[in-house]
C-alpha cells in the first residue's frame, strides 16, 4: 500500500482528487494520505473536510495535514503536486496586467504565463529538494502550472530528479472526442499527438482495431469545435464552452490535425482580447465560483462532522493521476502523454526542448515514442514558443531583465518589444515578493 502526499493541500482541486483516490483503492491501494501547503489556514479548510471524507470511506487510511516539510515528505511514495504560487490573487494580476496593454491575459499563455512561471520555479525546486531529502525513492507527479516552464526549469536545474510533468488538458479534450464518437471512454481510442504543453496537435485517433476516427471528429470539429452538451465534465462553464467552440477556427488553419484548445491564445489573440473583461477575468470567475463552492462545502462538512448531503464530487477526470502512479508502481507500460525532453523524438526539433508526446510508462519512468518529422507550420510556432519558455528559465537562473524582456517579446501574443517592456515593468512591480531580483 502506498503513501501519498498532496503538495498544495489547500487547492480547490484537492477534495475532488482525494475522492477520486478513495474511489480507486482497488486499483491503487493507499495506507496514508498527507497534505502539505505553506498556507495553513487555507489548507485547514480543505483538510478538516477531507479528514472526515477519508474516515467515512476508509478508516484504515492515516491522514495528516502539515506545513512542516520534514513531516510532510518523510515516508512518501508519491508526491502529487498542484501548487499555485501566488494563489488566485496573483492569477488575477497575471490576467489583468497584460489586458491593460491590450494583450492576452491568461494564466499559462503569454505574459501572464511568463509571470506565473517566474513565481513557480523556486517553489517547485524546493518541493523536489524536500522529496529527495526525505523520501529519495519517491516520484513526483506534477501538474502544477505553468507546466511548460516548470518542466524546462526542472530539466535545467534538477535533471536527474524523479519528477514527471503531466497535463490534464489533452485528457479533457480526449474525453470530449470520445463523447463525439459515442465511445464510453477516451481509453477506447489510441492517439498520436505532439507539441509543447498547452501547445499541441493530434495527428491520429483510431479505435482499438486501428479504424481511423479522425474523419468523424473532423466533421464535428469543423462545425462545433469540441463542444458537446454534457454536464459531466470538469470544464463545463460558459467560458470553457467558448474555448471549445473556438477550436473550430484553430482547426481551420490546419485541417490535417486536431488542435489543443490553448492554441487560441496564440492564433487568435485579437479575438481573445476582445472577449475579455478587464474588470472580471477568469480568476474572478474561479474565485466566485469554484473556490467559494469548494470551500463552502468543506466548511459545512467540518461543522456537521459528516459528509452527508455534501455536494463535492469525485474529480473523475483526475484518474489519469492514478494511471500514472500505477504505471510507475506496477510497470503497466500504459501509453500516456507526458512532458519530456525531446531527445530526437521529434526529429526536426530542438533535442533539449521539453515536448508533450506519447510515452510508455513503466517502473523506470517514461519511454518516449518516436514522432518523426513535423510540418513547417507547427515547427515554426513551436520554435517561437519554446524560445519563450527557455528564455524565462534562463532569466530566472541568471536574474536577467534582458532575457525576460526577450522572452516577452518573442511571445506570439505580444505585438512589439515596446509593449513587452511596458508589461514586463508592470509585472516586475506586481511580483516583487515572488521573483528573483532582475
Ligand atoms: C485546464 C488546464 C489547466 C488549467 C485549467 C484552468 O485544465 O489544463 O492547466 O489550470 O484548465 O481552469 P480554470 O477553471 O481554473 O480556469
Amino acid at each position: 500500500k502506498f503513501s501519498i502526499l498532496v503538495a498544495g493541500g489547500g487547492s480547490t482541486y484537492t477534495p475532488g482528487i482525494v475522492l477520486m483516490l478513495l474511489d480507486n483503492l482497488d486499483k491503487f491501494p493507499i495506507r496514508q494520505i498527507k497534505f502539505y501547503d505553506n498556507d495553513k489556514e487555507r489548507q485547514d479548510i480543505v483538510a478538516n473536510a477531507c479528514e472526515i471524507l477519508i474516515k467515512e470511506r476508509n478508516p484504515e487510511i492515516d491522514f495528516l495535514a502539515t506545513t512542516n516539510p520534514e513531516e510532510a515528505f518523510t515516508d512518501v511514495d508519491f508526491v502529487m503536486a498542484h501548487i499555485r504560487a501566488g494563489k488566485y490573487a496573483m492569477r488575477e494580476l497575471d490576467e489583468k496586467i497584460p489586458l491593460k496593454h491590450g494583450v492576452v491575459g491568461q494564466e499559462t499563455c503569454g505574459p501572464g504565463g511568463i509571470a506565473y512561471g517566474m513565481r513557480s520555479i523556486g517553489p517547485m525546486i524546493e518541493l523536489i529538494d524536500y522529496m529527495e531529502k526525505y523520501s529519495p525513492n519517491a516520484w513526483m507527479l506534477n501538474y502544477s502550472n505553468p507546466a511548460a516552464i516548470v518542466a524546462e526549469a526542472t530539466r535545467r536545474l534538477r535533471p536527474n530528479s524523479k519528477i514527471l510533468n503531466i497535463c490534464d488538458m489533452p485528457i479533457g479534450i480526449e474525453r470530449h472526442m470520445a463523447t463525439i464518437l459515442g465511445l464510453k471512454s477516451r481509453k477506447d481510442m489510441t492517439i498520436k499527438y505532439y507539441g509543447l504543453n498547452h501547445f499541441g496537435w493530434w495527428t491520429s485517433v483510431t479505435d482499438k482495431e486501428g479504424k481511423d476516427l479522425m474523419p468523424k471528429l473532423k466533421e464535428h470539429i469543423a462545425q462545433h469545435g469540441y463542444n458537446v452538451n454534457l454536464q459531466m465534465y470538469q470544464h463545463n462553464d460558459a467560458s470553457w464552452n467558448d474555448t471549445f467552440m473556438k477550436a473550430k477556427d484553430i482547426y481551420a488553419i490546419d485541417p490535417t490535425t486536431l488542435p489543443n484548445t490553448y492554441l487560441k491564445y496564440y492564433l487568435y489573440p485579437d479575438y481573445v482580447v476582445e472577449h475579455s473583461d478587464i474588470n472580471y477575468s477568469r480568476a474572478n470567475m474561479v474565485m466566485d465560483g469554484r473556490e467559494k463552492f469548494v470551500f463552502g462545502e468543506c466548511k459545512k462538512i467540518a461543522e456537521a462532522g459528516t459528509s452527508e448531503g455534501c455536494e463535492l464530487h469525485i474529480d473523475e477526470h483526475a484518474s489519469y493521476i492514478v494511471d500514472l502512479a500505477r504505471a510507475l508502481a506496477y510497470n503497466t507500460k500504459e501509453r500516456m502523454l507526458l512532458i519530456v525532453e525531446n531527445n530526437g523524438a521529434i526529429e526536426n526539433f530542438d533535442k533539449t526542448a521539453m515536448v508533450e508526446i506519447p510515452c510508455l510508462v513503466g517502473c523506470e519512468g517514461p519511454e518516449p515514442l518516436t514522432v518523426g518529422t513535423i510540418p513547417q507550420f507547427q515547427k515554426g510556432l513551436m520554435e517561437q514558443q519554446v524560445s519563450v519558455e527557455k528564455l524565462v528559465v534562463e532569466a530566472w537562473i541568471e536574474g536577467s531583465y534582458t532575457k525576460l524582456w526577450q522572452a516577452m517579446t518573442i511571445s506570439k501574443t505580444v505585438p512589439s518589444a515596446k509593449v513587452a517592456k511596458e508589461i514586463l515593468d508592470d509585472l516586475i512591480e506586481a511580483n516583487n515578493e515572488f521573483w528573483p531580483e532582475l
